[in-house]
């Protein structure tokens, strides 16, 4: 049983977490609530049928103030998740029959990333079998055989050849062999060849009525396959036709529907969609005044996240699994504020809390990729050698927290502002302090903050 939900790919709700640990502070509601969540798709496919068509996907909100870790937590799912993964602003989208992208346009997008997955996966598997088809096309270009070389004979046709063509055989195949050798040793790598691809041509201009080759695909699937491939020759360095010619045999040797159909599945079972900013389609009071196209925005996401089937290029994706993250800072308004119909499609709501000033110093240090680290890493190219003294840490985190009291909460955005401001100084004159070690203390903190945190017009302004 544990072996099929490996088989599936889906970590452990408590390895996702720990994943999610090395990236983001706290927040451990929202973790823990993302971490079911995705487990719960690999639960379900083990399921039988009849039971799995009935498990819907719980839908999550995650509601908190700008900057705590909404977003963040979406993007570290991705890279955890082998499942395809679309992160959307819910802004970007506009009403059927307005001008912008309707929302369908997202399982469209979700689709190609997951046709682009399998696409990729199948090229690792059939890379080694390209590689050595290219390998020979080189051979074919930088030494070129005789005709009756080309042509493949059996042992038989070859006794029958005179003494004096076997000769030439023999030592044209030595001689190509030779050439392999160098070839594999690079030694051709700069060499300027002649090779002729095939591309599609694609008229630039716009084909019927403001529609573009995605959407005819999707009436007329295969319609691209219609346009006309062109010949061209390139003159490009053996080493970028290594490059053009392994995508074209690869191309070759994939297997497209099999592609296309694992991805459906994989679309329909295993996608996910983070809608970003969904307290943005929340209009002003609605009651009075004619409903806005926001609240349209609302009404074409329903059938979506409750089951609706989507044309794409690729085939009917159905929507009735693909988990639903939302998030939202909702400063204005509340959940409850979403159509009711809305509302009910996301029943598992989290909240992630303001960040506090102990939160703020482990954002500064700890995570994988924290601030601190990336200067460090930044000026180690300069020669400079950057230390955070703990002193100087507790000091900006004091200051970070304190503006963001003071004038607007922008949560861990804070900090990036703060550090910039603060090292601004020893950016700038890097190439000169080759060589020397620069310790960020208190002290140091305080003196290239102090002019702007004394005033509180111009921290606004600065911070
Ligand atoms: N809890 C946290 N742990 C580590 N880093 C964090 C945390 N919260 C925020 N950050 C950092 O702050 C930045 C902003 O966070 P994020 O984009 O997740 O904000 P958000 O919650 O989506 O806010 P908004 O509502 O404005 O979109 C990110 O680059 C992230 O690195
Ligand atoms: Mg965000």
């Amino acid at each position: 049983m544990l072996d099929d939900i490996k088989k599936f790919d889906v970590p452990t709700p408590k390895e996702i977490v720990e994943e999610l640990d090395k990236y983001i502070i706290g927040q451990d509601e929202a973790k823990k609530a993302v971490a079911i969540a995705l487990r719960n798709r690999g639960r379900r496919k083990l399921l039988p049928e009849e039971l799995r068509d009935e498990i819907a996907p719980k839908n999550i909100i995650m509601i908190g103030p700008t900057g705590v870790g909404k977003t963040e937590i979406a993007r570290r799912l991705a890279s955890i998740t082998k499942a395809p993964f679309l992160k959307v602003e819910a802004t970007k989208y506009t009403e059927v029959g307005y001008v912008g992208r309707d929302v369908e346009s997202m399982v469209r997008d979700l689709t190609n990333i997951a046709v682009n997955m399998c696409k990729s996966e199948m090229q690792q598997i059939v890379e080694s079998e390209a590689e050595k088809i290219v390998e020979e096309r080189l051979l074919d270009i930088l030494f070129p055989a005789p005709e009756y070389f080309k042509k493949k004979m059996n042992s038989k046709e070859f006794e029958n050849l005179s003494e004096e063509e076997r000769l030439h055989i023999i030592r044209f195949t030595n001689n190509r062999e030779k050439f392999r050798e160098r070839l594999l040793k690079g030694e051709f790598e700069d060499k300027y060849i002649e090779i002729a691809t095939k591309e599609r041509f694609f008229p630039a201009f716009e084909l019927f009525g403001g529609m573009n080759i995605e959407d005819i695909e999707i009436m007329i699937p295969g319609f691209s396959n219609f346009v006309p491939k062109r010949t061209k020759t390139k003159k490009v360095t053996v080493k970028e036709a290594r490059k053009i010619l392994l995508a074209e045999e690869s191309e070759k040797l994939i297997d497209m529907d099999k592609v296309i159909s694992r991805a459906l599945e994989l679309v329909e079972n295993m996608g996910i969609i983070f809608i970003d900013e969904i307290d943005k389609i929340i209009g002003p009071d609605t009651r009075s005044g004619p409903s806005v196209s926001r609240e349209g925005v609302q009404r074409d996401l329903l059938p979506i996240v409750e089951g609706t089937s989507v044309m794409t290029k690729y085939g009917v994706v159905r929507t009735h699994h693909i988990l639903f993250i939302a998030a939202g800072a909702f400063h204005t308004n509340k959940p409850s504020d979403l159509i009711p119909e809305l509302q009910g499609r996301f029943p598992i709501r989290v909240e992630l809390k303001s960040l506090t000033q102990e939160d703020f110093k482990k954002i500064l240090t700890l995570p994988k990729n924290a601030l601190t680290k990336q200067y460090r890493e930044l000026l180690k190219t300069e020669g400079v050698d950057l230390v955070f003294e703990d002193d100087g840490i507790d000091e900006i985190t004091k200051f970070a927290y304190k503006v963001n009291t003071e004038t607007e909460d922008i949560g861990a955005r804070r900090l990036y502002t703060i550090m910039e401001k603060l090292l601004e100084d020893i950016s700038f004159n890097a190439p000169d302090l080759k060589g020397q070690t620069i310790r960020i203390t208190a002290e140091y903190v305080r003196e290239k903050l102090k002019s702007i945190t004394e005033n509180r017009d111009l921290t606004r302004y600065i911070l």
